[in-house]
Formats: structure tokens, C-alpha cells, sequence
């Protein structure tokens, strides 16, 4: 007999296997939260769960945790941190989402609650779908990802794009004909969905041209009728299809097109600008935007068969502004963390004037200007480098409008509506609009910075070789590096900020026990990522804040800490320059550092040439170079 299940207000709590079972025999839609035990189920969706259980009142919808560490049947899905939702139609899969987007989840739950009701009511056929986690968990079994019939696949390296047939071709009976047409000129269709859009994921899909004369008629143009969406590729062909698959469905304006391309698609089935039958994706981002709409599940493999993760993870900028960062920065971070991305890096920042000119250059004309620089200067910002499969996209979605009137009329679960601003009227969440953006403003935020770190004698000759692997697999170059008896000189100069405390005099007798390990560590935010990777500089205290930084797993006490590093630029340059000299650290064209003769001071403090240079090589692996002058 299943123990009691706990209710909970919303959610219903499955704590076992044999509730799990008990719970697959709901009636209707069960939408389950999986959850982690050190995460904890999503807060975010509650309040979006709770609205559309008010709203709807409809008994045939239900909802549920998970923990998939005690349910048997969530054994695959444990240890994955991205909050994971399990629509069960009668026990069976039927829908997934991963992360938390209100919008996508909202979409989905009604989508399949229509479409359970049919089930119900009309006995049309379920529609039972695999979950890609499972699939995944395969591909690692297997070397090369296999294709099951459910697979949804882009195949390696191939350019896509996503292809509409729209209501008035369909409602002609023209979708058949349209489609042989498409396949007979060499496209390949690697999914036909036909499906019924409705109005507001009409203006969800359409959002860049709200504003637009014609925008509502197009709307409810689109929403008027079931239309098939296409994923189209080009069989043994590499280069983009997007030109190719423009030229064939011809220009926009059906009249153009009947004159110009009398052969095209829309020359042959649109009756007007509006009514043009098919439409096509603008642009490889664009195309990747439509495929994440329509098939969130779409998975576009890679050419590399090591790889057993088949993902596209692409990193964002998000900027959080002084206004709501006061207040409402760990309710963002959280709902950051619950749609699955990671935190690559992060600053909070105080920016000048010229600095908000330079960033937002091509706004400086705008009206709204005097006010985004107003509140851009009026406290810190909050710079984050997030990461995640189509990143750039999916935190754009889950932003919404950049009209702050708009984002809380028209899409109530936005970021930008959840966190709206209270008196500068600026919304509150930036992010970067394509990938080349955003590297751009990562760059502009975490520039590659060069620090000095030091493994100490101790830690140097019991854990050399894990220390360096750590500091490899955190992503940095070691640009320079020297390993060096200090002298006491030396070492009074090194640590010169510290004499008069108590433990000076044990601090330098410390660093000249043995050889210590020098380096010129660079990466984006070198100085603070560094820091974050060494933890505080106390082992207990690193123990308990920071459990994996070295600090924590190699230091023997405050004083013996293992490793030491610059506590800012300025501080990172001058103790270069007394380590290393004058040395160029500059990047080279190949992404490399500099190959540069190191003027340094020897142990007896006098100058010495030491050229050992320690880069990493185009596949990523180390090389290390010795000069002997
Ligand atoms: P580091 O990051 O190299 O900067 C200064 C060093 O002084 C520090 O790591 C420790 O090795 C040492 N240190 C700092 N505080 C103490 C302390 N309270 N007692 C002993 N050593 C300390």
C-alpha cells in the first residue's frame, strides 16, 4: 500500500516509486516538476502553475514534484541541474520542457490539455513522444548517436531553415502540392508539423513586427487556420540554404513575385502581400529563433561523434540595472538559475559616462537616451556571461519586450514585466541580440585580463600537477611561467603590503622554504576568476563557502593557503612586472600569447634572463617552450 502522499498547496509531492505509479494513473494532464534534492523544485513556475490552474479551474489538469533521486522510474534524470518538466498524459510521456520559460511551459500545458481532451472526448490518438535525456544517456552508451524513428534530427553541419505553409495555402487544399513541389526541387523536409497557431503564439512568433500597419490582420491571418511548419534542409549540401530557399518561394509581395519569379512558390499560390502562402526564415539566427519556437525538443547534431552531448551551448550578456539590482538580485539570479543557464562569469560594475556611451553607441541619438545613461550611472550594474544551449535566444524569450508598457500588457511573465522598474521607466534586463553581439559585450565587460599567481613551496611539491590541471580545466593560459627560490628580499618585496602584521616575519620564512611556482595567468576577468578559483584565504572558512576552490582541498592553514593571487589589475600588473619584468602579454593573431624574454630578478635580486613560456597550442593542449640564454 503507497504511503500518504503529502499535498502540497499546488503541487502534489511524489516521494516514491510507488507513488510515482499511483500518480501515472491521473486522469487528464500531470505536469511534473523533476527536481534535484540539493536544488529543490522550480520556484519560478509556481506562480505561473497557479495562474493557469485559476484561470482554467479544469480538474483534468494537474500538477506534481518529483524527486529524481527516490522515484525509480526518474533514475536517468538524476544529476541534471536544469529544471525539467514531465507532461504525463494517462502515465504516458506526451510533452518536455526544460527550464523554467513561462512562456514555452503555458504554451505547452495548453496545448496538450486541448489535446488530451480530444483524446477524452473524441478518441483521437495520443501522441506519445522519447525524451531526449533518455537519448542522450544512449548516445553515451553508443559512439555514434543513433536515430530512432522519434529522433528528431539536424543532421551535422547542415544550414536548416524553418519554412511555413500558411493558413489561406492549406485551406486551399494546396499544402500536398506545395510540399512535392518543395521536395522535387531538391529540399530535403526533415519535419511537417501541421499545426493550428494561436493567436498569441501568433504574436509571439510575429513579435519584430508588432507596430507594423498590417500587424493585427496578420495576426489573425495566421491564427485563422491550421498551417504545416516545415523544417527544410538541403540534401549533400553544406552552404547556407536560407538564399536558396528565399529565391524559391520568390519576393514578399505576391505581385512582385507573379512579375519577377513567376516560377516561385508564392508567385503560384499567393493571392496578396498578406495572403502569400509560405514563409521562410530571414537569416541563420532568425531560422534558429523559428526552430526553437516550434520544435523546442529539435536537436541539431554535431560533427564531432566523441561528442556525447549533441548541443549548441552559446554564451549571452546579461546586465541587470542599478534600479532593481538594489533589491531584486537574488530573486533574478534564481530564475537565471532555474531556466538552466550557468553564470560563466560575473562583475558588478560602476560605469562612467563615456563607458555607457561606448556600450550603447548606437543608442546615443535615441530619445530615451538621457534616461538609459541616467540610470546606467546611478548605481552598480550587474554584468553576467550566461551559457546554455541558444543562450542569446532563449534569454531574449524569457525577457520580453523592451517596452516596459508592452512587456507587462503582452507578455505578464516576462523578466522585464516581473522586475519592472519603479521610477526610471527603463527596463531593467539587458540582453545581447545575436551571438556576435554578445561576444562583443562580454568583451566589453570581462576583457582578457592577465594576473599573477603563485604556487607556494609546500603545495608546489605535493600537489604540483593538480593544481596545474585545475588551473587548466578553469580555461586559462599560462602565459609565463617561472618556478623561483625567493629570497627573503624578494619575498619582503612581494608581500611589502603586509608588513607590520603579525604574521609577517612567518609569512616570508614561509614563501622561501622552496621553490615556488609563478605565473601569468590570463583569461576573460583573470584577476577575479583567479580569486574565485583559489576561494578565501582562510581553508576553514574556504571549506565552508567555497568546497571545491584549491584553497579548500590543498591549503594546510590561513598561512600555508597552497596558492596566492593579485587582489586586483593594478596590483596583478606591478607584481608582474617584479616576477616576470617587461614582458609583452599581448595576444598574437593565433590566440596565443607572445612568445617574450622575461627580464626577471633572480633569487640574489638581480636581474636575470628566464624565458620559460608555457602556452597553449591550437588543439588546446599545452606546450611548453625552454629558452636556455
Ligand atoms: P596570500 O593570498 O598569499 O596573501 C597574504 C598571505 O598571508 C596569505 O595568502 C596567507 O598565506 C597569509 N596570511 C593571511 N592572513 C594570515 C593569518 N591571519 N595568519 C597567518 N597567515 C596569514
Amino acid at each position: 500500500m503507497a504511503s500518504k502522499k503529502k499535498e502540497v498547496t499546488l503541487q502534489v509531492a511524489i516521494n516514491n516509486q510507488e507513488q510515482w505509479e499511483e500518480m501515472m494513473l491521473t486522469k487528464g494532464l500531470l505536469v511534473v516538476d523533476v527536481y534535484q534534492a540539493w536544488c529543490g523544485p522550480c520556484k519560478t513556475a509556481v506562480s505561473l502553475f497557479r495562474k493557469i490552474k485559476n484561470e482554467l479551474g479544469d480538474d483534468l489538469l494537474q500538477f506534481a514534484v518529483a524527486e529524481a533521486d527516490s522515484i525509480d522510474a526518474l533514475e536517468k534524470y538524476r544529476g541534471k541541474c536544469e529544471p525539467t518538466f514531465l507532461f504525463f498524459a494517462a502515465g504516458e510521456l506526451v510533452a518536455v520542457v526544460r527550464g523554467a520559460n513561462a512562456p514555452l511551459l503555458q504554451k505547452t500545458i495548453l496545448e496538450q490539455l486541448a489535446a488530451e481532451k480530444k483524446v477524452l472526448t473524441q478518441g483521437s490518438e495520443r501522441k506519445v513522444i522519447k525524451d531526449d535525456a533518455i537519448l542522450e544517456d544512449e548516445e553515451e552508451i553508443s559512439p555514434l548517436p543513433v536515430q530512432s524513428e522519434d529522433d528528431e534530427l539536424v543532421p551535422a553541419g547542415k544550414s536548416y531553415t524553418v519554412a511555413i505553409i500558411k493558413p489561406d495555402a492549406v485551406a486551399h487544399g494546396k499544402a500536398d502540392e506545395i510540399i512535392m513541389k518543395i521536395q522535387e526541387a531538391g529540399f530535403e523536409i526533415l519535419a511537417n508539423e501541421e499545426r493550428a497557431m494561436t493567436e498569441s503564439e501568433a504574436r509571439d512568433f510575429y513579435q519584430h513586427r508588432a507596430g507594423e500597419e498590417k500587424f493585427e490582420e496578420l495576426i489573425q491571418f495566421m491564427s485563422s487556420g491550421p498551417c504545416h511548419v516545415l523544417i527544410i534542409s538541403k540534401s549533400g549540401e553544406d552552404e547556407d540554404i536560407i538564399p536558396s530557399w528565399r529565391e524559391f518561394i520568390g519576393p514578399t509581395d505576391v505581385e512582385v513575385a507573379k512579375k519577377e519569379k513567376p516560377e516561385s512558390l508564392r508567385a503560384q499560390y499567393g493571392t496578396e502581400v498578406l495572403y502569400n502562402a509560405v514563409h521562410g526564415s530571414s537569416d541563420r539566427e532568425q531560422a534558429s529563433r523559428e526552430l526553437a519556437f516550434f520544435f523546442p525538443n529539435f536537436k541539431v547534431l554535431h560533427q564531432d561523434i566523441n561528442e556525447s552531448h549533441p548541443r549548441n551551448p552559446e554564451r549571452t550578456l546579461a546586465l541587470i540595472r542599478p534600479e532593481t539590482l538594489r533589491d531584486r538580485k537574488d530573486e533574478i539570479l534564481q530564475s537565471i538559475c532555474d531556466a538552466g543557464f550557468s553564470i560563466a562569469m560575473q562583475k558588478e560594475v560602476m560605469l562612467t559616462e563615456q563607458q555607457v556611451k561606448e556600450f550603447y553607441k548606437e543608442h546615443v541619438n535615441q530619445d530615451y537616451y538621457p534616461a538609459l545613461l541616467k540610470q546606467m550611472t546611478s548605481g552598480p550594474v550587474l554584468a553576467l556571461a550566461l551559457v546554455k544551449d541558444h543562450a542569446v535566444n532563449h534569454w531574449r524569450d524569457m525577457l520580453g519586450p523592451a517596452n516596459i508598457e508592452k512587456a507587462l500588457n503582452e507578455a505578464p511573465h516576462s523578466l522585464r514585466a516581473q522586475f519592472p522598474p519603479k521610477e526610471s521607466g527603463i527596463n531593467q534586463l539587458h540582453g545581447s541580440s545575436s551571438p556576435e553581439e554578445a561576444e562583443t559585450e562580454i568583451n566589453f565587460f570581462f576583457a582578457v585580463e592577465h594576473t599573477l599567481a603563485t604556487i607556494k613551496p609546500d603545495a608546489l611539491e605535493e600537489h604540483r600537477d593538480e593544481i596545474l590541471e585545475r588551473i587548466q580545466d578553469a580555461g586559462f593560459t599560462i602565459s609565463q611561467f617561472k618556478e623561483t627560490n625567493l629570497s627573503k628580499e624578494m619575498a619582503k618585496e612581494f608581500y611589502k603590503e603586509h608588513k607590520g602584521k603579525t604574521f609577517y616575519d612567518e609569512l616570508v620564512n614561509y614563501m622561501c622554504k622552496g621553490p615556488c611556482l609563478m605565473m601569468v595567468l590570463s583569461k576573460e576577468n583573470a584577476v577575479q576568476e583567479w580569486r574565485s578559483l583559489m576561494g578565501p584565504t582562510d581553508p576553514a572558512e574556504a571549506q565552508m563557502s567555497s568546497p571545491d576552490s584549491l584553497r579548500s582541498v590543498f591549503a594546510k592553514s590561513v598561512l600555508q593557503n597552497a596558492v596566492h593571487g593579485a587582489s586586483n589589475l593594478n596590483h596583478a600588473m606591478e607584481k608582474i612586472q617584479f616576477i616576470f619584468g617587461d614582458i609583452d602579454v599581448d595576444r598574437t593573431a593565433d590566440g596565443s600569447f607572445t612568445k617574450a624574454t622575461s627580464h626577471s630578478q633572480d633569487e640574489d635580486g638581480t636581474q636575470a634572463e628566464d624565458s620559460t613560456n608555457y602556452t597553449t597550442n591550437a588543439d588546446g593542449e599545452a606546450d611548453t617552450e625552454k629558452e636556455n640564454n
